[in-house]
């Protein structure tokens, strides 16, 4: 790894060369020519593709060609539930209903609270489990069709798994373990077994299909190591191996680095009042000059500045006004001022929304959470009358207020602070 910077599942620093991390991952970068050929097969490209914030793959090509041939392919992505989501979190997951609604994909979503709970030594078990539920809220928020769509946790969902998961593992050495993750002596053995749990939902859909079935994942590039591993042994085992979609790291409101869990100064996050968010935005970094004099001179330097960076990943769609944005700023025509207010504003409004559907995602939850411990275990056939959602629901209850077992109690969760 290139000493400038670390990119893996679990550290995140320095500032990334993305091309070189390309080189080093041995991915391929998403070229004008597959921008050329997605516009063709869906008639438009959407703005975190052309602007390269989905900036790697691999075997999209691939994938594209199966689809074209008639062969749909399934989406897998996944959060390690230790907190809150934040606005980095969501690239992913809006890229990934992207892609359900423009490929009408269905969704195999993982919540891997048994990750979390190996990996962070402060971390109780219930507590992951009661973030996969509050993070499950934000990805039903974000409006993915439940007909289609499964969200499923390791610690519930581990019976469906973890067949496929020692399958994985009975291939996979500790020696390459070691080479790909960094593990040494002092790693808890859960963690070096734990990448067989991330790969199994990747060949759940040809399991349950009893034939090959491509799969496409959306993720950040830092969950890269973990499926280079599956697509590694994917043959082996007689399963395609899965493609991928990598995107770059939404910056903390510091700048450079990641946006993470690490700096909740520097991190919004999606439960954030419109007062906390703002007041985080006001005290972004930005690139403005000592004072507005020299601003007015000199102009700003929007390469370096976080509030420009929140533009250009999530806020301003249109590359026109983002370009005019630019050019204000280099020009000494706007202050930093104006243009944290402006973000502001729209984070705001954003988090409205994003909370209002979160709200509404209470009641929808059973409707795309799948668990070995219900009766709503196949989630793909949801049933649509009402004697079926009484019965379901009836079941989630029974489900839901299990006290003290190991399961998850949705009820607490949803107190959870
Ligand atoms: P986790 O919880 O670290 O992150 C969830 C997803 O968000 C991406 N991500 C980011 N993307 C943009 N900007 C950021 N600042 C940022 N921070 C995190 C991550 O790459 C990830 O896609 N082990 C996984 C959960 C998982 C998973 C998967 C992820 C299970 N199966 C399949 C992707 C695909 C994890 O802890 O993700």
């Amino acid at each position: 790894m290139n000493q400038d910077f670390t990119v893996t599942p679990w550290d995140v620093s320095g500032k990334i060369d993305y091309k070189k991390l390309i080189e080093e991952f041995g991915t391929e970068p998403i070229d004008n020519d597959l921008l050329d050929r997605w516009q063709c097969l869906t008639g438009s490209v959407p703005f975190a593709m052309r602007r390269k914030i989905f900036f790697s793959h691999r075997d999209l090509k691939w994938v594209l060609d199966r689809y074209e041939a008639g062969e749909k392919f399934v989406l897998y992505t996944g959060r390690g539930p230790s907190g809150h989501t934040h606005l980095g979190h969501l690239m992913p997951w809006m890229f990934t209903k992207y892609l359900q609604d423009a490929f009408d994909a269905p969704l195999y979503f993982q919540m891997t609270d048994d990750e979390k709970f190996m990996y962070k030594p402060e971390l109780a078990q219930k507590e992951a489990m009661s973030y996969a539920y509050e993070n499950a809220l934000d990805v039903i928020a974000l409006g993915f069709d439940p007909k289609k769509t499964r969200i499923f946790s390791d610690y519930e969902y581990s019976k469906t798994l973890y067949r496929i998961a020692t399958e994985v593992a009975k291939k996979i050495t500790f020696s390459t373990a070691k080479a790909v993750f960094g593990f040494d002596n002092s790693t808890n053995i859960g963690m070096i077994f734990f990448t067989a749990m991330q790969s199994a939902p990747a060949f759940l859909p040809s399991v349950e299909a009893g034939k090959n079935i491509p799969v496409l994942i959306p993720q950040a590039i830092d969950q890269d190591p973990h499926f280079r591993v599956t697509r590694d042994i994917a043959p082996k085992l007689g399963y395609y191996k899965p493609a991928a979609m990598h995107c770059t790291f939404l910056p903390g409101l510091g700048g450079s680095d990641k946006m993470s869990a690490s700096k909740p100064e520097m991190t919004i996050y999606t439960i954030d009042d419109p007062k906390t968010a703002r007041k985080k935005i006001l005290s972004a970094f930005t690139g403005g000059r000592t004072s507005i004099q020299e601003q007015k001179e000199q102009g700003g330097v929007p390469s370096i500045c976080a509030v420009f960076q929140y533009y250009y990943y999530l806020f301003e769609m249109d590359q026109e006004k983002l370009d005019q944005r630019e050019q204000k700023c280099l020009k000494g025509e706007i202050m930093c001022g104006e243009c944290k207010q402006d973000l502001a504003d729209r984070v705001v409004s954003f988090l409205e929304k994003h909370q209002e559907n979160r709200e509404k995602a209470k009641d929808k939850i059973e409707d795309f959470i799948v668990s070995d411990y219900s009766a709503t275990y196949d989630k793909l056939k949801r049933p649509q009358d009402k004697k079926e959602v009484a019965k379901l629901k009836k079941t989630m209850k029974e489900y839901c207020s299990v006290k003290d077992g190991d399961r998850i109690s949705i009820e607490k969760c949803k107190n959870f602070k």
